[in-house]
């Protein structure tokens, strides 16, 4: 079974208008992927942002909450928060993946668009026969740029809900990446 590792990117992602950005890290993001990530077994969730200002942001959440009154307060957030680590772009987090499993990693991409048609079924079974190290990246804002899609070696099929939404919802999946996440997780390692 391969390693499997996670990257939540806030640059290059688009705005409402599709103009090029950079979102803010939040306390929400950190938590629940965190504790998505810890029960999935990642090896490692990456929260990528290149502005100093909020990698000292999450830098202090995560600090505060893995002191040693917080391990035994809430032990189970503070494990989870174990995983997390703060880099600047994606190419850092490459070269990390890197130095701990000798290779880079095969690069996942995910989107609520119809950007990629790789099934959940077919990665799943290509995880558990691999030895490579695997990289889930996930989006913030209008989602990732097309940029850093030319980057992926694979990309997945978007989550799709019920297939008899009423007219007014039909094709709606837009999933906060929270819960995008936790489907994705499930689908490719849950048992
Ligand atoms: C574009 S961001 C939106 C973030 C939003 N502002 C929030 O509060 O979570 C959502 C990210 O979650 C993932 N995502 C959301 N819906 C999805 C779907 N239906 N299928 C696959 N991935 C999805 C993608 O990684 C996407 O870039």
């Amino acid at each position: 079974m391969a390693n499997v590792y996670l990257a939540l990117l806030h640059h290059p992602v688009f705005n409402k208008r599709k103009d090029v950005v950079t979102t803010c890290i939040t306390g929400f993001d950190l938590h629940d992927i965190a504790r998505s990530a810890a029960t999935y077994g990642l090896k490692r969730y990456y929260v990528v942002n290149p502005l100093p200002a909020q990698r000292a942001f999450a830098g202090r959440i995560i600090d505060f909450w893995s002191d040693e009154h917080s391990l035994e307060f809430n032990w189970t957030r503070a494990e989870a928060f174990k995983l997390i680590s703060i880099k600047a772009d994606l190419d850092e987090v490459l070269a990390d993946i890197e130095k701990s499993e000798g290779k880079k990693p095969k690069l996942v991409g995910t989107s609520a668009k119809e950007k990629g048609a790789v099934k959940f079924s077919d990665l799943a079974k290509e995880i558990k026969r691999a030895k490579g190290p695997y990289l889930i990246l996930l989006g913030t804002g209008w989602g990732l740029t097309d940029e850093v899609f030319e980057r992926f070696d694979l990309v997945l099929e978007p989550i799709k809900g019920k297939s008899d939404l009423p007219a007014v919802q039909a094709g709606y999946n837009h999933l906060s990446v929270r819960s995008a996440n936790a489907i994705i997780l499930d689908r490719l390692l849950g048992r």
